[in-house]
């Protein structure tokens, strides 16, 4: 099912187009490093404060909204471009065991993120001039840091698609 679609999507004159533009993936991955920088940056200090690392002094909710308009920006820049990127090549990363496992991580991360939000963020007014956040919040931080670590390091390791584990290649995938 996912198959099928990369390769609709790579029959599409738009993705050929993109595809074969000489400028296209060098821009597009360009932009997305750095954006994925501008991300990762503000991530670390947010997550660092909740973890009780960096920050200290400061109130959550200020470390927040200071920020949160540069973490929407770089995502916003970092997910178009990535998403290009996968658009105009689908068949080249459909088989890519780096890409795949960098996206799920986006996904423990996502969820991480909408737990903190959902959750945890509902009783910050009471903790958030402590030093140190509450457990769950700590834990949220590390776990974040952790996982975005992951998906910069399988980010990067997409470019070696065949440095893969052997159960992977025995799939018929790699
Ligand atoms: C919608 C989400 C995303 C998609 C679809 C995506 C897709 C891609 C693609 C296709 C590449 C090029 C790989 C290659 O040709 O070698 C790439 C590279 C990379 N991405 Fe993403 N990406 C996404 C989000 C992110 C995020 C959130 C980060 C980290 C904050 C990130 C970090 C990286 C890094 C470090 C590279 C390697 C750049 C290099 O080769 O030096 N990506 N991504």
């Amino acid at each position: 099912m996912i198959r099928s679609l990369f390769e609709f999507v790579n029959e599409l004159p738009s993705s050929t187009a993109w595809r074969e533009s000489l400028n296209a993936y060098v821009y597009l991955l360009t932009a997305h490093v750095v954006s994925m920088g501008v991300v990762a940056g503000v991530i670390s200090y947010w997550d660092m404060r909740l973890a009780g690392m960096a920050l200290k002094w400061i109130p959550v909710s200020k470390v927040q909204s200071g920020l949160f308009p540069w973490l929407y920006g770089g995502t916003a820049v970092n997910a178009a471009t990535g998403i290009l990127m996968v658009y105009s090549q689908p068949m080249r990363y459909y088989p890519n065991f780096w890409f795949w496992l960098k996206m799920g991580m986006l996904v423990v991360v996502a969820a991480n993120a909408a737990y903190f939000h959902l959750s945890i963020e509902k009783t910050v007014a009471q903790w958030e001039n402590d030093p140190v956040a509450p457990l769950k919040a700590r834990v949220a931080g590390y776990v974040s840091l952790a996982f975005w670590a992951g998906v910069i390091a399988t980010g990067r390791m997409t470019a070696y698609s065949g440095l893969v584990p052997q159960w992977w290649i025995d799939l018929g995938l790699g």
